[in-house]
């Protein structure tokens, strides 16, 4: 409640400190004008927002319940066999139009006034429209085609659907580029994925600071003490980041050298660190070899809130969901694909204990935002500083940068116009 009236009202003279993306002002993470205008110019506005997967709706009548900046979005496929994408909500008085998260149905019906919908979300009948015995009811001038939820644009890369409230977004390939698509390629990789899992974790904070996280490779080997421990990434080893040229997508990788492995003295020690730490149980980090490269870690963002992940066998899809100004929701699915072995099957889900809300990497990222949204309370007119490696966005061999993050802020005045 506080904080609701902390940040019910925006202070005067909220501009970009400078040109320069070295700089972030800290009430860009507390001002709830500038949160309703995010979900209007960035959300709603020329972006492609991950939905879901398509494998999620296999047969007709499927149907989930996704989000869109904090819109929630239904998603259904229809007997034509086609994917439809409209908002939940109801054209009448605004209640949601689907409850659930998942389901199968014929068609949806509000629970407030039983309006009902069809798949492609075309308003379909209005109870009780002619009245009753001649009283009441619609007047004859109401037209149900006038009277639409939303809908959205949808695209598909590798079974990853994404939708647009826009129609001036660029087709998704292009909007991806080339190095960005070709690497969501990379990890789907023509199969089937399966959803082995599903996690939602709680926020407390700004869903840009989780955004800054992930595209954060400075901070991936120190404050993730598992990482670095028991070798899994740390900055000497072989690998980059990507930027796109809107600054807005990126891809931070790395590799352990199979050949330097072998000397090495950790390996020969079942993934034993120069600390005293030890897993009880190694086989938590045995993997098996999926790409060609030698890539172990691919962690990939789409602005402004897609990530796909790749740590050793541990593939996700995650999902940020902004929830007002100082709380996140993300989402996160854990893939297999159909073709994996039982083994391969249960590598993967013994690796799924690395990430998610208690994951031994990723819990310190669920709470490192709310460190942020904290230390920053009182300082809105303070900035952080992101000049590791330099000022610019470019992509670069070095992770020792935060040119991803300045990439997203680069991207996000583009959108904001500031
Ligand atoms: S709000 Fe949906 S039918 Fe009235
Ligand atoms: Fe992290």
């Amino acid at each position: 409640m506080l904080d609701q009236i902390i940040h019910s009202k925006s202070e005067p003279g909220h501009i970009w400190p400078s040109e320069s993306l070295t700089r972030v002002p800290y009430w860009i993470f507390q001002d709830r004008d500038t949160y309703v205008a995010e979900q209007k110019l960035i959300f709603q506005g020329p972006s492609w927002n991950y939905l879901c997967l398509s494998v999620e709706l296999k047969n007709t009548g499927d149907f989930i319940t996704t989000f869109v900046g904090d819109t929630s979005v239904i998603v259904a496929r229809d007997s034509d066999g086609e994917l439809y994408a409209f908002e939940n909500r109801c054209a009448h008085r605004g209640a949601l139009i689907a409850l659930e998260q998942r389901g199968n149905t014929k068609d949806f019906s509000c629970v407030y006034h039983a309006w009902t919908y069809d798949r492609q979300g075309n308003l379909r009948g209005v109870a009780f429209k002619d009245g009753i015995k001649g009283k009441g009811g619609m007047p004859a001038s109401f037209c149900m085609e006038e009277h639409n939820p939303r809908k959205l644009r949808l695209a598909e890369a590798f079974g990853i659907v994404f939708g647009s409230f826009s129609n001036d977004v660029p087709p998704l390939e292009e909007h991806l580029g080339e190095e960005i698509y070709s690497r969501i390629g990379r990890v789907m990789n023509g199969r089937t994925p399966v959803v082995l899992g599903r996690f939602t974790q709680a926020l407390p904070n700004n869903w840009k600071l989780y955004m800054e996280n992930v595209k954060d490779s400075y901070h991936a080997s120190i404050l993730h003490l598992f990482f670095t421990t028991f070798e899994l990434n740390r900055l000497s080893q072989t690998g980059g980041i990507i930027v796109d040229p809107s600054g807005g997508h990126h891809i931070s990788f790395s590799a352990i050298e199979p050949d330097a492995a072998k000397d090495n003295e950790y390996a020969e020690q079942d993934i034993r660190s120069d600390s005293e730490f030890k897993l009880a149980d190694p086989s938590l980090l045995q993997s098996f070899k999926e790409f060609p490269d030698n890539v172990t870690l691919q962690i990939l963002s789409v602005f402004p809130t897609f990530v796909l992940q790749q740590i050793q066998n541990a593939i996700a899809v995650r999902q940020v969901v902004p929830r007002g100004t100082g709380r996140t929701d993300l989402h996160w699915t854990l893939l297999g694909f159909a073709e994996d072995t039982p083994e391969q099957r249960l590598v993967r889900l013994k690796q799924a204990n690395l990430v998610g809300p208690a994951g031994y990497i990723s819990m310190e990222d669920g709470c490192v935002g709310g460190f942020v949204q904290r230390g920053i309370a009182g300082a809105s007119g303070e900035q952080a500083v992101i000049e590791m490696g330099g000022a610019d966005t470019d992509s670069s061999e070095s992770r020792v940068t935060e040119a991803s993050v300045r990439g997203f802020w680069k991207a996000y005045r583009a959108r904001m116009g500031m």
